[in-house]
């Protein structure tokens, strides 16, 4: 059936001139009728070393992870200290911190670890990657509170975090990071303590920190529930800033709010400690990317903190609202998950399905602040109609509770890392221990069955002599594509992951303006980049090939400011 009408619309399409190629229709429809399913988990190693409290993928197919160096020992003991020193066997330098690592890379194929340098706590923190593919990662604890480190991804194993000299104007412990349009300019948001935001680098070398009311009357005293604010970059340039239970589009460069949203229902909160988590869904062509759609799931119950510190662990929240907040009118459009959730990641896989994996049913974030591990991913399909867009995938056995983080990799498959609820680490004698194990899970739609609609040997070329696409231009994609079915292209910015936040995580659905199918299964696409920094800030995504809904593996392409 598939196959005829596959043929069909190659026929419809055929172009008589040219004998030996067929011509394609670039559709866009999600049409894969798979992607739901079981899908398969995977231990990759026992020990990383240390907790993936933060986690990063680089374009480089590292992964940059890093816990709190104020932990003591971890999982990975140094034979020097950061400032040469030897690490003896002695009782105190058994115990000593800086004898042991604290952030680690992981590579993808070698499927190693290699240990890195801290020299300040990024305890808490949060992160961007820049355009060129380097990791800014601003804040921390204690004597990390104002710092800002890079780190430059490279193939040889000889890089390392640099910390700058310039310091950020105000402490940032759980605040928030977005990459801006303007090239290679964060802005640092809330955070303890911290009600305002400020600019790395500053527009005016005289700013400070710029003060936000909406942290003030997000605040819910002790059990705070507006730290790490939710925070997407709208495609209208605007921010979308959601704290506690309510959001804001915010201009920045203005320090105006341009919208007050209505409040979220549910009797809860979403944000730190209470953790539920909030993406943007895919952004399209079709309407120019002018539709922006975020959605926000689980969290804690209302009192949750204060029910944790007394032994009671209250059951999340099971709802998620969806809210387009470009347009006129908006509205939160409320609907359940299969089972109540917080402290959960949220990833957008390549066929534009939404992965809710790690996490808890009760209590919320904090040390030993919850219980009953969700072992059971979700999928959610935001194109089916409601009621249908849930499926629960298959579970496994490592819990992974406060500290843990979860990554989408150019392969397809999900690293799943970390998970720490105790504030050193601690194997023995506690509900959940620290966890070191790596896995991967991998979505249905990876499964080797689907190898003959899989797009195989993806290539990307630019205009001779450049080194990445400038904002509305063309890129190709050379592919091989044994059973041609109606093709999309996404292009995934990877997120820096911390606290079931994936800061800058979007994923765009990219226009085809031509493609064409030699009759040995080589396919060439024509794409158009997205029109500006605005739907695209600048730098390294992952650009998939999606056949069917089924994804292949995903290759670099760079946005750049031509
Ligand atoms: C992890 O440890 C277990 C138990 O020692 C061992 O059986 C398994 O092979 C190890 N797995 C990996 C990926 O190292
Ligand atoms: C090296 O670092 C350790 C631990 O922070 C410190 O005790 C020691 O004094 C340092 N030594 C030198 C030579 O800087
Ligand atoms: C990337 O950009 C940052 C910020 O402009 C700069 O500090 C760094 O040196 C650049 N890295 C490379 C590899 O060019
Ligand atoms: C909200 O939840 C709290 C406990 O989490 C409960 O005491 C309160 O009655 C609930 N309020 C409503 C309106 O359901
Ligand atoms: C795709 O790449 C693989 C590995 O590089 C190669 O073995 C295979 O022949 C390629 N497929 C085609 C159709 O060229």
């Amino acid at each position: 059936m598939e196959d005829k009408k596959q043929i069909h619309s190659v026929c419809k399409c055929l172009i008589s001139t040219l004998i030996f190629l067929q011509w394609f229709e670039c559709s866009t429809a999600a049409k894969g009728s798979s992607g739901g399913g079981e899908g398969k988990w995977q231990l990759l190693l026992n020990n990383t070393g240390v907790v993936a409290m933060h986690i990063a993928l680089t374009h480089h197919n590292t992964v940059i992870m890093f816990d709190q160096t104020g932990t003591g020992r971890s999982g990975y003991r140094l034979s020097h200290r950061n400032n040469g020193t030897r690490c003896k066997n002695t009782g105190s330098d058994l115990s000593d911190s800086s004898c042991y690592a604290h952030s680690m890379e992981y590579n993808i194929i070698s499927n190693k670890i290699r240990p890195l340098m801290l020299e300040t706590d990024p305890w808490c923190s949060s992160g961007s990657i820049l355009s060129n593919g380097t990791i800014i990662q601003t804040g921390g604890y204690g004597n990390g509170y104002r710092k800002i480190r890079y780190f430059k991804p490279c193939d040889e194993s000889n890089c390392d975090w640099k910390q700058s000299r310039t310091q950020l104007s105000h402490n940032r412990w759980y605040s928030s990071n977005q990459i801006l349009p303007e090239n290679d300019r964060v802005i640092v948001l809330g955070g303890r303590r911290a009600f305002n935001y400020e600019f790395v680098p500053k527009f005016s070398p005289r700013d400070s920190s710029f003060d936000l009311p909406f942290l003030h009357q997000t605040y819910d005293g002790k059990g705070e529930n507006n730290l790490y604010p939710f925070l997407h970059l709208s495609s209208d340039g605007n921010l979308f800033i959601f704290a506690n239970r309510d959001s804001i589009l915010f201009n920045y460069k203005q320090n105006k709010v341009v919208k007050k949203f209505p409040q979220i229902p549910g009797n809860g909160s979403r944000s730190y400690p209470s953790t539920g988590s909030s993406i943007i869904l895919p952004l399209d062509h079709s309407d120019g990317f002018q539709k922006v759609e975020v959605m926000v799931c689980g969290g804690a119950a209302s009192g949750a903190y204060t029910a944790a510190k007394n032994g009671r662990f209250l059951e999340g929240l099971r709802s998620c609202g969806r809210m387009l907040i470009t347009g006129e009118k908006q509205k939160w459009k409320m609907e359940d998950m299969p089972g109540p959730r917080l402290m959960s990641d949220m990833l957008i896989l390549p066929n534009g399905y939404i992965l809710i994996i790690n996490g808890v049913k009760n209590g919320c974030a904090g040390w030993n602040n919850a219980d009953n591990p969700s072992l059971q991913p979700y999928l959610y399909n935001p194109e089916k109609t409601e009621g249908r867009r849930f499926s629960v995938l298959k579970s496994t056995k490592i819990p992974r509770m406060y500290h843990s983080s979860a990554l989408l990799l150019p392969d397809g498959r999900v690293l799943v890392a970390g998970g720490n609820p105790n504030s050193r680490y601690t194997f023995n004698g506690v509900p959940y221990p620290t966890e070191l194990r790596l896995q991967a899970f991998t979505p249905d739609h990876m499964d080797s069955k689907f190898y003959s609609r899989r797009p195989q040997n993806v290539s990307i070329y630019y205009s001779s002599g450049e080194e990445g696409v400038g904002y509305g231009g063309e890129f190709g994609v050379q592919f091989w594509n044994e059973k041609p079915m109606e093709v999309e292209f996404s292009a995934y910015a990877p997120p820096f992951t911390t606290h079931s936040i994936s800061m800058n995580q979007r994923m765009l659905r990219l226009r085809c303006k031509s493609m064409f199918r030699s009759e040995d299964g080589w396919a060439n696409a024509l794409l158009e980049a997205p029109p500006s920094a605005n739907v695209a800030p600048a730098g390294y995504y992952l650009l998939t090939v999606v056949n069917g809904g089924i994804p292949g593996i995903s290759q670099w392409v760079r946005f750049i400011h031509a």
